[in-house]
């Protein structure tokens, strides 16, 4: 485990946000891939979940990472401190490149905790899962917006 990062909150913290992401991971729909992932987010206003929701088209999956920044924006809970990712063993499955940047946009150091099986098996900030990501702030600078 990258200790930095997993000690940002307790292991008792961790352990609750494990399980609300395996929570999560029982909503997915995941009738295509059959790889069910879920995710909970822990905001200071409380835990944020999401799952995969896929469908018949697939282009059009949605990630459990994705569902669940999008209802954590949406419902205006921008602080937050740890992102569980739930998913199928015994790898355990680490966010994809788009969700790595959807991360990136609003937390360079939100510590990523890997889960199988309600363990949390490894840690990572966002910021060490996607190097030389893409910023507003790297527009910013090149447009002078
Ligand atoms: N999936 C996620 O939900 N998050 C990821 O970061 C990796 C992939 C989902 C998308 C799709 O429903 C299934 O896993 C297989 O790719």
């Amino acid at each position: 485990m990258a200790r930095d990062a997993a000690h940002t909150i307790s292991q008792v913290t961790w352990r609750k946000l494990a399980a609300a992401a395996e929570a999560a991971r029982r909503n997915a729909h995941a009738p295509y891939s059959n790889y069910r992932v879920g995710a909970a987010l822990l905001t200071s206003r409380g835990i944020v979940r999401g799952c995969n929701v896929e469908n018949a088209s697939y282009p059009l999956c949605i990630c459990a990472e994705a569902a669940t920044v999008a209802r954590a924006v949406s419902q205006g809970w921008r602080t937050w401190s740890a992102l569980a990712v739930a998913t199928e063993g015994p790898e355990a499955g680490a966010p994809c490149g788009a969700c790595r940047q959807i991360l990136a946009e609003f937390d360079l150091a939100l510590p990523v905790g890997l889960v199988v099986g309600g363990e949390v098996r490894a840690v990572h900030t966002v910021r060490a899962l996607l190097p030389f990501g893409f910023t507003g702030e790297v527009l910013a600078r090149s447009t002078g917006r």
